[in-house]
């Protein structure tokens, strides 16, 4: 049932800034006038959309996207269908476009879209784009980790290559349904190995080529691919990472377990290893190179259902292992295509490079499938941002004439021309106003917008952005919902609650890029998602909705840490350090960091009798970096002889959160701890 309630709040607000003229802009006062006393007492806030780019947007006026929102809410079947109706479907879906609960008090929750149309992701993102006729546009241009390699694929030669995975896939016997796990650098073979498995109907589960061993047998372990995908090494900055051997001990671990995996097909990545020096396993390796090229280049397509599933990618959670999050095909295809469309305001012309990892949901929607759904030429960067230098960044901007530039808010700085340049996108923490600022005065010249885009791995899409030349944005904010999204705020007893305020960030209803389940737990999707205010999806998220019915994203409420837009939880690092001998207990929590927005700062205390020292400090880390991967290596370590605890044995994060940040004088009443003494000791040991 998708009928919907439509006077939320915010479109009242919305209402309000539809007298906006279309295009009209550069003049803040008068237009904050206009836009009634609301907005005129926070006009310095304001940044409108200049003529020249409003005048061209997709969607240039409030008004024109409060007509589509309203009716994307009122009637979502309709409005999701006729969009829909652009992509290639074998069949078309039956009378009902979604059938969901959203609210746990009604049974199980569920989630679908266009069931029954027949369709095929691969196909809409290749076949479609060539049988079109853009067969010769270029789908990807690749900028290796060196300055000088670079390389391209037009959506013919894409098409081509993929298809030649396909069929080996297909030949070694993976079949629709069967997961297939993928360990790959940002190559293009990883889009390729990704959209090859969706032309079968095997499920891809791609794991970030930064996480560890560890992390690479558990995943493994949960979703028992037939087949892994992965390269020899790969260079990152001046360092060549062996992601093969990481590879091995992997499947070791998983196979100790019982878990094993027959095939690893492994891409030989001549500029970072030759293949006479990567250890090898007769029987289970084989180079992608031998036998990919030797399969043919056309493979018949999967036809699959609108539900079947597409991916699994594991994100991490507040507590336990990592989760599979799993999203289907249909409406996960129509949702990322038009959130892509809209928030970028994309055009044909445009030169796309979105700097996320493929292991990542980012990567995922706004790499692969999203721009090209839209027949998009997108940038792939297999390198650091800042290597050689923090220009490379801007170096590539102007390689490749980028127009749409999405990244992550803790990138740096200047000195090139980047003229290129039409809109910008910001995406994985809260970008305070000053960043914000920079962002668009230096980065943009004042002339791009920002979409500042709020969604998760969870969403499969874009939730809250602003569509640029819509309506004036204000630094900092993620605006307005995106088209069938209903965000609402709600107190701690889950009450929603009206007009200005701050609470938890829930969504009322589905949308189509919804996922569906987390793999095989569908309980614990229930219970994470949307047990803790019945009712509603829980994002995890807080936020505030200004009088202006702006919202404001300000961060995880719940033990969940976004490091460099790396999603990560407390409790997956706590568990690496308590699992080296000499750590009896760890508690961490995420600190302000100027770089990587949020820092890893973990409190230990040690077995009776060890003494805490420089040594066991960098084991500790070494530790979390064996288990995780790099990225999850704790910023500080905090010995701490005692912990703060409730009388019931509970840690007491909020005070470990004040003292890591310092803020002394707000710890708050800590008279209810079972030894307020531990607190004074804590901040004693805190400098050394
Ligand atoms: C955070 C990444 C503020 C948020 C797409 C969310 C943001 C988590 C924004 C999801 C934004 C993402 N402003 N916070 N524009 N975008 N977040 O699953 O805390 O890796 O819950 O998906 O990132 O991280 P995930």
């Amino acid at each position: 049932n998708c009928s919907l309630n439509t006077t939320t709040n915010h479109l009242r607000h919305v209402e309000s800034m539809a007298v906006l003229p279309s295009g009209a802009g550069k003049i803040p006062r008068l237009n904050a006038v206009i836009l009634g006393e609301a907005l005129a007492s926070e006009e310095d806030d304001l940044v409108f959309p200049s003529d020249d780019f409003a005048r061209q947007a997709l969607l240039p006026s409030a008004q024109k996207y409060l007509e589509m929102y309203k009716r994307s809410v009122e009637d979502p079947a309709g409005f999701w269908s006729d969009i829909a109706s652009q992509f290639l479907w074998k069949s078309k879906w039956g009378d009902t476009v979604c059938s969901e609960n959203f609210d746990i008090r009604n049974g199980n929750v569920y989630v679908q879209w266009f069931k029954g149309g027949i369709t095929n992701i691969c196909y809409n993102c290749l076949d479609r784009n060539v049988d079109s006729g853009n067969g010769d546009k270029i789908a990807f241009h690749w900028e290796g980790n060196e300055r000088g390699f670079h390389d391209s694929l037009t959506y013919t030669q894409l098409l081509s290559q993929v298809c030649q995975v396909a069929n080996y896939l297909r030949d070694i016997g993976v079949k629709k349904g069967d997961a297939v796990v993928i360990y790959l650098p940002m190559l293009m073979e990883l889009p390729i190995a990704m959209l090859a498995c969706a032309r079968i109907g095997a499920v891809h589960s791609v794991v970030f080529a930064g996480f560890s061993a560890d992390s690479l047998a558990q995943r493994i372990m949960d979703c028992k691919p037939k087949v892994v995908l992965t390269c020899n090494a790969v260079k990152r900055g001046s360092k060549v990472i062996h992601l093969k051997d990481i590879v091995d001990a992997a499947l070791s671990e998983s196979a100790k377990n019982g878990i094993s995996v027959d095939a690893c097909l492994t891409y030989e990545n001549r500029s970072a290893m030759m293949r006479e020096t990567t250890k090898w396993q007769d029987g289970r390796d084989i180079w992608w190179q031998d036998v990919v090229p030797t399969y043919s280049t056309i493979c018949e397509v999967e036809w699959v259902d609108a539900e079947d599933p597409l991916f699994l990618l594991y994100t991490s959670g507040s507590t336990g292992k990592p989760k599979g999050v799993l999203h289907t095909t249909g409406g996960y295809m129509v949702y990322t295509a038009t959130t892509f469309k809209y928030a970028f305001d994309y055009k044909p012309s445009d030169i796309y490079w979105c700097t996320a990892d493929c292991g990542w949901i980012t990567g995922h929607s706004y790499v692969t499938y999203g721009p090209l759904l839209n027949g998009a030429t997108v940038v792939i960067y297999e390198g650091a941002p800042n290597y050689p230098d923090p220009g490379r960044c801007w170096d590539i901007v102007d390689k490749f004439k980028v127009t749409i530039f999405y990244t992550a808010p803790t990138l740096y700085v200047t000195r090139y021309s980047r003229k290129s340049l039409r809109v910008l996108g910001s995406v994985g923490e809260p970008i305070n106003p000053s960043a914000w600022r920079w962002f668009f005065n230096v980065v943009g010249d004042s002339r791009c917008p920002i979409s500042d885009t709020w969604w998760q791995t969870e969403t499969g899409g874009f939730m809250i952005a602003p569509l640029p030349g819509a309506w004036p944005q204000k630094p900092g904010s993620a605006t307005f919902p995106f088209f069938g999204v209903q965000p609402v705020i709600v107190d701690e007893k889950g009450v929603e609650i009206e007009g200005e305020c701050s609470g938890y960030l829930c969504v009322k209803s589905s949308w189509p890029g919804t996922f569906r389940t987390l793999y095989g737990d569908h309980e614990r999707y229930e219970t994470t998602y949307f047990k803790p205010f019945p009712g509603y999806y829980f994002s995890g998220d807080g936020c505030s909705r200004d009088k202006d019915g702006y919202y404001w994203l300000t961060g995880r409420v719940d033990d969940v840490i976004n490091v460099s837009g790396h999603r990560i939880g407390t409790a997956e690092v706590e568990s690496a350090l308590v699992s080296h001998p000499q750590c009896a207990e760890a508690a961490v929590v995420g600190v302000e960091h100027e770089v990587k927005g949020q820092g890893i700062y973990a409190f230990v205390t040690l077995v009776d009798g060890i003494p805490y020292s420089e040594e066991l400090r960098r084991n500790l880390i070494t530790t979390v970096r064996n288990q995780i991967g790099p990225f999850a290596a704790p910023d500080r370590i905090h010995w701490a002889p005692g912990l703060p605890k409730t009388r019931s044995g509970k840690i007491m994060r909020r005070i470990l959160r004040k003292i890591a940040s310092r803020q002394l004088d707000e710890l708050g009443d800590t008279s209810t701890l079972a030894d307020p003494g531990v607190v004074d000791q804590l901040i004693a040991l805190a400098d050394c």
